[in-house]
């Protein structure tokens, strides 16, 4: 079956303070795991799950985002003068052959919830993800594609939960529980950055969401209003929080190992693990056992 999720957005339009000096004239979605930028394997999971409608959300000094899924005529040139077809297949960055980009600018850092906003012209009238590039996930099923099956069952607005230790819940939006079934949480109210002690669970949500499109109404009316959550800021957390009773709130409990690969550590425990199941994928001994002798 299709997936009739179509479109996926990607609020990039942030400066990577936390990875200076690397992000200083890099923007932070294009740092590297193993041998792709962060942005390419967010398309790539957007891609295996059926989606085709590409949507950054950016700014304009991060126009490097764009260019690396644009052609590039001089590699192409190049490389099909020198018949390295291997090579020339690299420079599709893990897009579909039908795939649609579309760049939207957000001129103020609002808040995540703003950013979904900015994109709300280009997403239309239909369901839509969100994928977080900083957070990756590592399964032979990509995050994405097991969501985009549970939404076909339950509908409304889902997003990725993990249990994360008690003590760092004040970093994440954290649900409140009502049940749970065969992995789906429903949610019955959530947190934006809870202070410590306050959370209502220690479930948090991770960078990857499918949106209904009322969403969009609820932060067009939040942004009219002049209305803020948490940091100042207008959170997508509290736009889901809205929608509470008026249609379904899951978390699904992704199969995998999520990296926060927007910190130094979580950025660098993803380079080894992503190495590692390369070279086992590849049978690539020599380097698994360099990386091995390595972390000893
Ligand atoms: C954002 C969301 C938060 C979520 C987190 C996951 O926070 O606001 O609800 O738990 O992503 O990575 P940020 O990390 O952008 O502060």
């Amino acid at each position: 079956m299709a997936s009739p999720i179509h479109t996926v957005v990607f609020p990039v339009a942030g400066l990577g303070t936390r990875f200076l000096p690397a992000t200083k004239a890099v923007p932070k979605e294009m740092l590297p795991v193993v041998d792709r930028p962060l942005i390419q394997w967010a398309v790539e999971e957007a891609a295996a799950a059926g989606c085709t409608r590409f949507v950054f959300v950016t700014a304009p000094e991060k126009s490097a985002i764009l260019q690396h899924f644009s052609p590039a005529p001089q590699y192409t040139e190049a490389l099909t003068a020198r018949g390295k077809t291997k090579e020339l297949a690299l420079l599709q960055a893990g897009l579909p052959q039908n795939a649609e980009l579309i760049e939207v600018y957000q001129d103020q850092p609002l808040g995540l919830g703003h950013a979904i906003w900015c994109a709300k012209q280009a997403v239309g009238d239909a369901p839509f993800a969100v994928i977080l590039p900083d957070d990756m996930v590592q399964h032979s099923q990509g995050c994405l594609s097991q969501m985009v099956e549970a939404h076909a069952r339950v509908g409304g607005n889902l997003v990725a939960v993990e249990n994360v230790p008690a003590d760092q819940t004040h970093h994440y939006g954290v649900l409140d529980p009502a049940s749970e079934s065969e992995g789906l949480v429903a949610i019955q109210g959530l947190v934006e950055k809870p202070a410590q002690g306050q959370a209502p669970s220690t479930l948090a949500m991770i960078g990857r969401y499918i949106f209904e499109p009322e969403i969009m109404h609820t932060l067009s009316r939040t942004i009219a209003a002049g209305e803020t959550g948490a940091g100042g800021e207008v959170q997508i957390t509290d736009a889901m929080a809205q929608l509470i009773g008026q249609m379904p709130l899951h978390g699904l409990r992704f199969q995998g190992t999520r990296y926060d690969c927007g910190s130094r550590d979580g950025f660098l425990e993803a380079n080894v693990a992503f190495s590692l199941a390369q070279a086992s994928e590849s049978g690539d001994n020599d380097l698994k056992s360099k990386l091995s002798r390595l972390l000893d």
